[in-house]
């Protein structure tokens, strides 16, 4: 296994809101699908479910109501939260780019398989691994939440059970252009040796020539 490959992969994956028009292959979807049930899980209750949607009237249903929850509650919040170019990607996302994609994957959390307290938080593992092995393929994906705000209409577009709740709404396809590289703050401006505020460039490094490992004995 090359451990390069993956840091390459998980240091190009970020959100893709504009599709080409290129079929997505059932057996791609199943790869991706297949290294989303490797992540972990609270009790290892696995609660996911994923619908693949490729039903045109049921993406056009799913994307209005993404387009309604942006318009009606989400736009006005993120224009000053959000910075510029991500306000502007997210806007032609949420009101067409992400209509675009030819598979929608709603990825819900099976309430009776799993506490209640961690049920929700055992998707988001398996999300991230189905972003990453999207990445890998060479297809585009987004995390979304926002149509959570209407999940009743979500889950009756899908035919969820009520035990069956919505998370996210993963919009999957080639993507339209180059997605250039994420833009991210450093891991050490936010990490610390011990103790919180200890930060990791200002602190030494705690493996000194003296406490490393001796060199391996050879034959004299
Ligand atoms: C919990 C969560 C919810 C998100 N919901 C949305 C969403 O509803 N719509 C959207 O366009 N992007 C959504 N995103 C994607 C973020 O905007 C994106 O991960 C972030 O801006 C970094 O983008 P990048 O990976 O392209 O750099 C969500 C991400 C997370 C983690």
């Amino acid at each position: 296994m090359s451990t390069d490959n993956i840091f390459a992969v998980i240091n190009s994956q970020r959100a893709c809101r504009a599709f080409a028009d290129t079929a997505v292959p059932d057996d791609l979807i199943a790869r991706v699908l297949d290294a989303a049930v490797y992540a972990p899980s609270a009790q290892n209750g696995q609660p996911w479910e994923f619908i693949v949607v490729r039903d045109p009237a049921a993406r056009a249903t799913i994307c209005e109501l993404m387009a309604r929850a942006w318009g009606e509650h989400g736009r006005t919040h993120s224009e000053s939260h959000l910075s510029p170019a991500l306000f502007a990607d997210v806007d032609a996302g949420l009101t067409g780019g992400i209509a675009t994609a030819p598979v929608l994957i709603v990825v819900a959390a099976d309430t009776r398989r799993g506490n209640p307290r961690t049920f929700g938080s055992s998707i988001f593992p398996c999300i991230q691994n189905l972003l990453l092995a999207a990445t890998a393929l060479g297809l585009g994906s987004a995390l979304t939440t926002i149509a959570n705000a209407y999940s009743e209409e979500l889950s009756q577009a899908i035919a969820l059970p009520d035990e069956v709740s919505p998370i996210a709404v993963i919009p999957i396809g080639f993507p339209k252009r180059p997605l250039g590289p994420p833009s991210r703050e450093s891991f050490a401006a936010h990490s610390h040796r011990d103790q919180y505020g200890s930060l990791w460039d200002a602190a030494p490094s705690d493996t000194t020539p003296s406490d490393a490992a001796p060199d391996t004995p050879t034959a004299q």
